[in-house]
């Protein structure tokens, strides 16, 4: 239907006779010449229709609308000087139109596609308009580039690409299930899964030894600007391998794809953490390293404080620690206010957060007074206060510490604008996370990454002991710019560690084998070492667009409610389907309410 695509006519072509396909853009008249951008995917060219070029195309074109769809025939000509346009790559030539096709008129358009439009819901009502716009194209386009880098990276290094079932049971990766009932096997139900966790492994049972797949994963847990209920993950398992292989393989694999997407080099190598300095420095396993503000312990400063509060703390083996936001003394009460909430939620037993802050020379504090000169001195030296600066305060167990300092480092960020520069790319393992946590809710031990992660070589001792606090996983996160990316461990592989992890956490030999018969099962019969990671594209795709929400590189993607506004998913099921399937309903609709009844 075209010669050329709208991005790619030059000053090579003029005189040379074209055919483009696309979307009116944009239709200007001027005195009675029809001036018409015709957009396609790859870009914009200028058409121009004269009255006496050709009476009737030209009476065609005054009829153009924005959005129409139209097949123009003409030859390509320079444009008058000074009036080129150095905006758009076909911005030196024209083309004047000898032949006019309208494919498909366009009803007006329910928003403009040339202006951010900031109301969401409208955006995915009419999300195959939305995606027109240039920005969206883009974050699609760049999402393909990357994925394709990912999956030749990976076909080079001899990774088969190997897809597993939708269709199957739950998996314990944390979140809620998707449910699937089966009709064929009434009251019984599939589970769309979490992760191909337990396939992937079996795939290495299998013999396999080096496996990919782009994963579309589901889970039922709270929505937020970078979770979905379903999404994408480049999913990886290999044999024979240990932590550092598949860090030099992730490395390796980043590095393509952001090459591929923006053109950039990153490093090599990422630096590493262990979990528990990432916990005490940033009080995040997924710190944002672009900016400090690192939480500095202030145990030697009040090492002989009579200040009761940091005494007791300290005296009960807890901590006392602070953060310096630098300059951010000019926070406003309404800032400040927001601070004390989020160091609340994040567990601060007092309703507001110990400060201090130099301003004009004056240190305000409402500890100050509190303070004996040297510890003045020392906090001033060890946090590197200066004119301007605002320190954050927290006393307490070295986890609670950590965690609302990690969170009012965070949001300062925000407030401050220290982490919106999406040029900058921070790459950062983290490795040593432990391999359990407990669950004060119900009492029970829970696998920090999955039950499938191997416990730390130098720990079993710990293990064995029953110290599960202290045992490390060697399991690993690969973050970026405050967000995990991706994470990933080493594997059990043997049948009897796997049956005393699940036994630690609580699933008895029974329910084993009936959740993990087949894994444990597959295990007796020479299962190889082996470990992997699995990558969260959107989020990938999200950094590389620079966008801060998984949502623009998601061509359809969910509300926060889990809903797709254009489609009206998830809907009401007939009654009559339910049944055949075995599911109960209780219906709000009278209308199906009474259909239902009608039913039965
Ligand atoms: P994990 O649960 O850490 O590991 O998931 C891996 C990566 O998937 C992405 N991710 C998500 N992205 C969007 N929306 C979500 N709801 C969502 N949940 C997770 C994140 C995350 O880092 N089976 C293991 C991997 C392994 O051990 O090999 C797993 O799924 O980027």
């Amino acid at each position: 239907m075209r010669t050329h695509h709208c991005n790619e006519i030059r000053d090579f072509h003029i005189d040379q006779a074209v055919t483009l396909i696309g979307w009116v853009n944009s239709a200007r008249d001027h005195g009675g010449v029809i001036f018409i951008d015709l957009r396609d995917r790859e870009g914009l060219t200028q058409c121009v229709f004269h009255p006496d070029e050709n009476p009737e195309v030209s009476a065609l074109s005054h009829t153009l609308r924005e959005e129409d769809v139209v097949q123009v025939t003409g030859r390509v000509s320079k444009r008058l000087e000074g009036s080129e346009n150095a905006k758009i790559a076909t911005g030196a030539i024209e083309i004047v139109a000898t032949g006019l096709t309208i494919v498909n008129k366009a009803d007006v358009l329910p928003f403009q596609l040339d202006k951010e439009l900031s109301n969401e819901d409208l955006r995915m009502k009419y999300r195959y308009l939305d995606l027109r716009r240039p920005r969206m194209n883009k974050n699609i386009r760049q999402r393909s580039v990357i994925t394709s880098a990912a999956r030749r990276y990976l076909d080079d290094s001899g990774f088969y690409e190997i897809e597993t079932p939708i269709l199957s049971n739950p998996t314990p990766e944390g979140a809620r299930d998707f449910l699937v009932p089966s009709r064929l096997n009434p009251g019984r139900f599939y589970a769309l899964p979490q992760a191909p966790q337990q396939y992937k492994q079996l795939l290495m049972v299998a013999g396999m030894e080096k496996y990919f797949q782009i994963a579309r994963c589901f889970r039922d847990e709270d929505l937020r600007a970078d979770r979905q209920p379903e999404f994408t993950q480049i999913d990886i398992e290999a044999s024979f391998v240990n932590q550092n292989d598949i860090i030099g393989l992730v490395e390796g694999l980043l590095g393509s794809m952001f090459k591929a997407g923006l053109g950039i080099d990153v490093p090599a190598s990422f630096p590493r953490m262990t979990y528990a300095d990432a916990m005490d420095i940033y009080g995040s396993d997924k710190p944002d390293t672009r900016f400090e503000m690192k939480i500095t312990d202030l145990a030697d400063v009040f090492a002989t404080t009579e200040f009761k509060i940091f005494r007791g703390i300290l005296d009960g083996g807890g901590v006392v620690r602070a953060i310096n936001a630098k300059g951010f003394a000019i926070i406003t009460t309404g800032q400040m206010n927001r601070l004390n909430e989020i160091a609340v939620q994040a567990g601060l037993p007092v309703k507001n957060l110990a400060f201090i802050k130099l301003e004009n020379g004056e240190y305000k504090s409402p500890l100050w007074k509190i303070f004996t000169d040297s510890e003045k001195a020392n906090v001033v030296d060890k946090l590197d206060l200066a004119e301007g600066d605002i320190v954050f305060f927290a006393a307490g167990s070295r986890d609670s510490v950590s965690t609302i300092l990690g969170r009012v480092r965070s949001e300062c960020a925000v407030m401050m604008e220290l982490n919106n520069d999406s040029t900058k790319f921070n790459f950062l393992w983290v490795v040593d996370f432990p391999l359990l946590a407990h669950d004060e809710e119900t009492g029970h031990w829970a696998a920090v990454h999955h039950p499938f992660t191997r416990p730390h070589p130098d720990d079993i001792a710990k293990l064995e002991a029953g110290d599960y606090a202290n045992v490390r996983a060697v399991a690993y996160d690969v973050v970026l710019n405050g967000y995990e990316l991706g994470g990933g461990s080493i594997r059990i592989h043997e049948k009897e560690l796997q049956a005393q992890m699940f036994s630690v956490l609580g699933v008895g030999p029974e329910e084993q084998q009936i959740k993990f018969g087949h894994l444990l099962d597959a295990f007796r019969f020479g299962a190889p070492p082996h470990g992997g990671l699995a990558l969260g594209l959107d989020r990938i795709a999200m950094l590389v667009a620079g966008e801060d929400s998984i949502r623009e590189v998601i061509a359809f993607p969910k509300n926060n409610k889990g809903a797709d506004l254009m489609a009206h998913s998830p809907c009401q099921i007939e009654h009559k389907l339910l049944r055949e399937v075995y599911v109960q309903s209780t219906y709000k609709d009278p209308k199906l309410a009474a259909e239902k009844a009608a039913v039965q």
